[in-house]
Parts: structure tokens; sequence; C-alpha cells
């Protein structure tokens, strides 16, 4: 344990977290978008859904969270009994806040025909006033689950919304929040880019708006574009439209690859908060706590079960 004022180096980082780690029982679980040094001490690295299965699995003591505050309140809900951190306590969502459980309620009460889907980038409290979650990964089998003619309200993510209901009736209510980052991705960028490479795929997140994924030839989660390149043949050149740092990510999987980014400007500057020192100083004094009060947690605990039931 450093006990100087010297400041660590990455390999002395490191070597500190893993131990740390090991002696606390602690599982760190790192979402796709951390910056490379904080993946590199991942114990599972994932996207959204592919870390809530993990963080509703483990038999660690404690859940070091890197990702944003929805995910470690996501991990609290499904382990209770587990201490979660999430390493800088101001790392958020901005989606998660465009919707409140009060404006929620007040759409329940104007569409009492309707199901609620709400997006796991959410609060607790908005989670608890919702009849199913889904993320990226699993929304097009959550909504493909409701019958033709049942009504949908889809929260927060309208663009995501459109995405999995453009096959419905049109009688879906979209709530109108979005990404920031992949809501700038714009269609001439991706038409700009076909021209340019006209033998790559485009791959798209479904948090971009409906113009852009039109364009794309897959559309994926954070960890089914992991999955997808991993089966392209060696040499192939695709365009990815999504958080900029995935690119890192896709190039550990198939470094042969040519990854050629949508456009220059989609940062998540919550996502980039973490740094090594942080997942550090998390271990050592056991911060940032994350709880979910306990008749919050119940009820969105249901919404979470019905999703991980449906896929
Ligand atoms: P996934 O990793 O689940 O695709 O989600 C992306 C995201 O924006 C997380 O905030
Ligand atoms: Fe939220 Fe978008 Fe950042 Fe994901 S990429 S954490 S949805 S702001």
């Amino acid at each position: 344990m450093n006990t100087s004022n010297i400041p660590l180096s990455r390999k002395q980082l490191t070597t500190e977290i893993r131990s740390m780690a090991e002696e606390k029982n602690a599982v760190i679980l790192v979402h796709n978008y951390q910056l490379d040094e904080v993946q590199s001490i991942a114990d599972f690295l994932g996207d959204s859904l592919e870390l809530s299965r993990k963080a509703a699995e483990t038999d660690a003591e404690i859940i070091v969270f890197c990702g944003v505050h929805f995910m470690a309140e996501t991990a609290s809900i499904l382990s209770p009994e587990k201490t979660v951190l999430l390493p800088v306590a101001d790392a958020g969502c901005p989606m998660a806040d465009m919707i409140t459980p009060e404006q929620l309620i007040e759409a329940r009460i104007k569409h009492p025909d309707a199901v609620v889907v709400t997006y796991i980038n959410s609060s607790a409290a908005t989670k608890a006033f919702s009849d199913y979650c889904c993320t990226s990964a699993n929304a097009q089998k959550i909504t493909d689950s409701l019958p033709e003619g049942q009504k949908i309200i889809f929260t927060p993510d309208m663009n995501l919304g459109a995405w999995v209901t453009r096959k419905r009736s049109g009688h879906d209510i979209l709530w109108p929040g979005y990404c920031p980052v992949h809501h700038r991705l714009e269609p001439w960028e991706i038409l700009e880019k076909k021209k340019q490479f006209p033998n790559a795929q485009v791959m798209i997140h479904p948090e971009a708006p409906l113009d852009v994924l039109k364009l794309a030839d897959v559309v994926e989660s954070t960890g089914g574009m992991v999955k997808y390149v991993r089966n392209l043949p060696e040499g192939s050149q695709i365009i990815v439209g999504t958080e900029s740092g995935m690119i890192n990510r896709l190039r550990k999987e198939r470094p042969d690859i040519i990854y050629i980014s949508a456009s220059p400007d989609t940062v998540c500057s919550n996502m980039k908060k973490t740094r090594l020192s942080h997942v550090h100083d998390a271990l050592k004094f056991n911060q940032h706590v994350i709880t979910v009060d306990e008749k919050t947690a119940v009820k969105a605990k249901k919404a979470i079960l019905k999703m991980l039931e449906v896929v």
C-alpha cells in the first residue's frame, strides 16, 4: 500500500487494485465504454445486460461498478446484500434524468391500457413504475414479446423506442428522451463515410436516431458489436456509429479489422470520468456506496427480473 506522497505508477495502481479486490472479495465490473486503463483491470467487461447478469450472479461481497450511476443502482437492486461501489460519484447518464417517476405516473394515468417498457438507462424510481426493463441488447425481444395490439409507453429513449417499435401499429408512445452522445449522429455523416469506404459495412448503436439507423447494416448493443466483429472475415472494413471509445474495445477483439468512426464527436464524458486511481480509492476507502431504498428496489427489481426472464 502507498504510504508516501509519491504518486503511484499505472503498474503499481494495477497491482494494488488487484490485491485489494482479492483481499476484500470484490468483483470489478467494467462497461465497454470505459477507458482502456480501466478495462485492463476488469473481472468482467461487457454491455449493460451482460453486466447486470454478472451483478445478479456474483458471490463477491463487493461490486465495484466502473460505468455510470444507473448501472451501479441496478446492481444494488439485483444484489441488495452486497456493497456496490461507484468509483466516481457524479458519473451519471443524462438520459436517465430525462424522465421522473412523477412524469411516468402521469403518463400511466393518461394511458391506463399501455404497458411501460423502460430502458435500463433510467433511475431506480422510474424503473419502479415500469412493467418491463430492457437494455439495447434485448429491447427488440421485449417489445416483440408483447402482442401487436398492445400499446407501449417506451421510456426514456425515443430513438431506441422508435427502432424497436418501427414495425408495430404506430400507436406506441415514445418518451422524448435521448442519449446526447448518439443523438448527435446525422445521416449525412454515414452517407459520406459510405461513399469514402464503399466496401465497409455500417454498424450502429440503437440509441442513434431512426434515420441514421436505417442506413445501418447492423444495429447492435456494445456487447453485440463485440460478438459481431469476432466473426468478420479477416481485413474487413466497418463504419462504427457509437461512443468513440468503442473502437479501442473492438480493436482489442479483432486488431486486423479496419474500423472507421462514423463521427468524431461522439464522446461520453461521463463514461470517461473513471480513472485507475478512482478504482484504487474506491476499494481503499469503500467509496462511493450506492444504495436504493427497499420499497423502490423491490418494485424496480420486478421490472428488471421480467426483462431477465424474457431473454
Ligand atoms: P450497451 O452497452 O448496453 O449497449 O449500452 C450503451 C450505453 O449507452 C450505456 O450507457
Ligand atoms: Fe448515457 Fe449516452 Fe453516455 Fe450511455 S453513452 S451513459 S446513454 S450519455
